[in-house]
């Protein structure tokens, strides 16, 4: 027994049974099958905003043909995976940088562009608060700008606020998955002045369907100081991979790389990536699947008289009329995780949309800790 089939079990075994069956099976078993299955057994996670479903079997077919480079440095995967995104996204190979996770182009954009010296941020309330940390450690001011009453960035506040620093939109935003219009976007980045940055997180661009909703990638190539960043977690499935990446204009990309370190995105993850994005079922699939158990958790919670914040994500906030600690707690002794608390809505639970069977399972421990 070698070393590789020792890693290749123990690496089947860590996703489940099912993703080492996906690996052979053609993409459209995707719509009946789990391809993962929770590494906690009896917990269904309903927490991270994650895709039940797992990245395509294509890619992790690709990572099991990437196993035997694990000695190798990922250079040449590097480029393939940004030349994939650049033609993807209409642009220029040197306007791509790729991070271990959207979570790394956030931590760059922090380092890059705020702090004492560099700028201030201004972020929505409520929103991801990943980048909010990574700005108090180096030590920039913070201002908060509360989200409309429609639950919207509410960008004149957010430019007002800015004093030539760093603002962060996140479209949809977590953890309302509420979206701020196309027009109001656009309108806001054509007018706030160029030494201030802007970075537009659309980590979950593909969840969204409203008319009102467009990314700003396009955007880019008039706006030196427009940053979006993209991942591979959410409907890409592959969360536990680490990978994202941001698209800006080349002078802003370089100035962003000088603070990353070298090969940040590991081998399987730019495999996985590549495959993700040549599989043309991966995208839609999740948009289905996710969008009929959505449709169908709302529906229940609506009969059991709870509303939720309408949703252009795979997740959803419900507002459960009253304080939402107690009821995360008991659901967690039910072994169903649920979003944290956020401050700025305390009586709002943030809830992922898994499988329909995940949903079920939430459904009924949701009726018993509101009864
Ligand atoms: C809005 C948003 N941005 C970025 C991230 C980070 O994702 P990752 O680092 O896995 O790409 C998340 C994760 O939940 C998120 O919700």
């Amino acid at each position: 027994m070698n070393t590789i089939s020792i890693s290749r079990r123990r690496f089947t075994q860590l996703l489940g049974v099912g993703a080492a069956a996906a690996v052979v099976r053609p993409a459209f078993h995707f719509a009946t099958e789990p391809a993962v299955r929770s590494t906690t057994t009896g917990v269904v996670r309903l927490s991270a905003n994650e895709n039940p479903y797992g990245p395509s079997p294509e890619a992790l077919k690709a990572i099991d043909d990437v196993f035997n480079l694990a000695c190798r440095y990922p250079d040449e995967h590097n480029d393939l995976l940004i030349d994939a995104l650049a033609r993807l996204n209409g642009v220029n190979r040197d306007q791509i940088l790729l991070g271990d996770g959207s979570s790394e182009i956030l931590q760059l954009c922090a380092d890059t562009f705020t702090g004492p010296t560099r700028g201030n941020l201004v972020a929505a309330d409520p929103t991801f608060e990943a980048i909010l940390n990574n700005a108090e450690i180096n030590g920039a001011e913070i201002t908060k700008v509360p989200l409309t009453p429609g639950f919207s960035h509410d960008l004149d506040k957010m430019a007002a606020a800015a004093k030539q620093g760093f603002i962060y939109i996140c479209n949809p935003n977590n953890p309302t998955a509420s979206i701020t219009p196309k027009n109001e976007v656009r309108e806001f980045i054509a007018k706030v002045p160029g030494q201030t940055m802007i970075l537009v997180d659309e980590a979950y661009f593909h969840y969204a369907d409203s008319p009102d909703y467009e990314s700003v990638i396009p955007l880019v190539k008039d706006h030196p100081n427009l940053i979006v960043a993209r991942t591979f977690s959410k409907i890409y499935g592959m969360a536990g991979l680490r990978c994202g990446y941001c698209v800006a204009q080349k002078e802003t990309i370089e100035r962003m790389r000088a603070h990353q370190m070298w090969d940040s995105v590991n081998i399987m993850a730019l495999a996985a990536a590549i495959a993700n994005l040549n599989d043309s079922n991966q995208v839609p699939n999740g948009r289905r699947l996710i969008g009929e158990a959505k449709a169908f958790t709302i529906s229940e919670l609506d009969k059991l008289g709870y509303k939720s914040i309408p949703s252009q994500a795979n997740f959803i906030m419900i507002d459960v009329k009253r304080p939402v600690v107690p009821l995360i707690q008991s659901l967690k002794q039910r072994n169903v995780h649920v979003g944290r608390l956020f401050p700025a809505l305390p009586n709002h639970m943030r809830l992922t949309i898994g499988k329909k069977s995940e949903m079920k399972t939430f459904l009924s421990a949701f009726r018993q800790v509101v009864a």
